[in-house]
């Protein structure tokens, strides 16, 4: 009998694809546990467990239920959206997981921070604040970590809501930003009092390592570049590079930070996705979560096990069902993605010059993600793409090439939604 999964996901999430296509190859039967999704349930031939992602004790219960009657081997949260809910459901269930308590501090920047502070992992000096905090706040916040400084949210992801700051004023002006944003009711609502982050702002470039724990140990599936500056005031992610070109020792330096600061969150078991700054001083710890990398930048990325090619979904699996895997290794050469943010607030009337980029050398994939028509908001407050281009290259420069020469042939049009 075939190993059965369930595969957490929010509705709007990018991974479903990825993620479905894995299960099919490796013979997996899978069900899909997300909110109400009638549309995906009538295509899902009874493969959908419908539960609520903002109850976990409602999520747990509901996947007890169905456990009872088809036993799950697996647990796995796809999105940053969903890898609280899966690790309740894991820990109902009693499948191997990451502790609640661990993927927890993923979810709350403010636990993090305290749990990396107790094991002296190096990371930006910060201060929790209130959104509504008195007047004062903001420069008592800034005298504390100093300026420039980069407020945030507690618990969102994809930069939303990251704001740097280059004066008190500026920092105000940010802290009222952020607030707004999270008293919108689809995020906090009004009643709550969100806490915010005031962070030190750390120079230098940024990398990202993709990583699988196994039993507590870190195995780096791959290490990224961020090859456009991340100076703010917003942090768009747009070029994510593979292999990393920074040198050796200063990658080990931040695998070694990173191992300790996974062992000081807790996090033993599955995908994690890493981000840290490489200051002049040395890295610097930004933050981990517990899923794999978002968006539809893992389809970038193909490993060797042995002789076996396979996706980071594969790889995912395979070590949640306790499928053979030895030493899964990206597979030679680069690869890499482009993000496209979106460049302002209205209506996307179109997204041009997508087939022009799909014949640049090295492309291998151009994928819009969100149709014409639709009401659009750029960073800090949205939180989507309009797409993704991939590429693919001998080494790291042709690629970063490739991907730049095809974000420079896609043209944006957009439509004021204030006109
Ligand atoms: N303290 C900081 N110093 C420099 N850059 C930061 C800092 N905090 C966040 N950033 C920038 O903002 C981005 C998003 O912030 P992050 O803390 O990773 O939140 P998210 O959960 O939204 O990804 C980071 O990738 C980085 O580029
Ligand atoms: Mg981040």
């Amino acid at each position: 009998m075939s190993a059965r999964v369930i595969l957490v996901l929010p509705t709007s999430t990018y991974r479903a694809t990825a993620f479905l296509d894995a299960a099919n190859v490796l013979g997996l039967d899978y069900v899909l546990a997300s909110d109400e999704a009638p549309a995906l349930a009538a295509r899902m031939d009874g493969r959908v467990l419908t539960v609520d992602l903002d109850s976990v004790a409602q999520a747990a219960g509901r996947a007890a239920t169905f456990a009872e009657r088809r036993p799950v081997d697996a647990v796995i949260g796809v999105d940053e959206a969903s890898v609280l809910v899966a690790a309740h459901i894991a820990q109902r269930l009693g499948v191997g997981h990451n502790p609640v308590d661990a993927v927890a501090a993923t979810r709350d920047k403010r636990r993090m921070r305290a749990l990396l502070a107790a094991a002296a992992v190096p990371q930006p000096r910060h201060v929790v604040i209130r959104g509504d905090a008195r007047a004062t706040a903001a420069a008592d916040a800034a005298a504390a970590v100093g300026i420039p400084c980069v407020v945030k949210p507690v618990d969102l992801a994809a930069s939303r809501g990251v704001i740097r700051a280059n004066t008190v004023a500026e920092l105000s002006a940010a802290v009222a930003r952020v607030d707004a944003l999270l008293r919108r009711p689809e995020l906090c609502g009004e009643h709550r009092d969100p806490p915010l982050l005031v962070e030190e702002f750390v120079p230098g470039p940024e990398i990202a390592i993709e990583g699988l724990l196994i039993d507590g140990a870190l195995t780096v599936l791959a290490t990224f570049d961020k090859p456009d500056p991340l100076d703010g005031p917003f942090f768009a992610e747009t070029l994510y590079v593979t292999p990393s070109r920074h040198a050796p020792a200063t990658l080990d330096a931040a695998v070694a930070i990173t191992r300790t600061a996974l062992d000081a969150l807790g996090l033993r078991d599955g995908p994690i996705h890493a981000e840290l700054r490489l200051a002049a001083g040395g890295p610097v710890f930004l933050e981990a979560a517990a899923r794999s990398i978002g968006g539809r930048c893992s389809s970038a990325l193909r490993f060797l096990d042995g002789d076996t090619e396979m996706s980071l979904e594969e790889v995912i699996l395979r070590h949640a069902v306790r499928m053979p895997l030895h030493e899964p290794r990206l597979v030679s050469g680069a690869s890499g993605v482009l993000m496209l943010p979106v460049p302002e607030a209205g209506v996307l009337r179109a997204v041009r010059g997508v087939d022009a980029s799909r014949k640049v050398p090295g492309v291998t994939g151009v994928e819009l993600t969100i149709p014409p028509g639709q009401v659009i908001e750029p960073l800090p407050e949205g939180d989507r793409y309009l797409g993704f281009v991939v590429a693919r290259g001998a080494d790291a420069a042709f690629v970063e090439a490739s991907l730049r020469q095809a974000q420079a042939l896609i043209e944006v049009e957009v439509e004021d939604g204030h006109r």
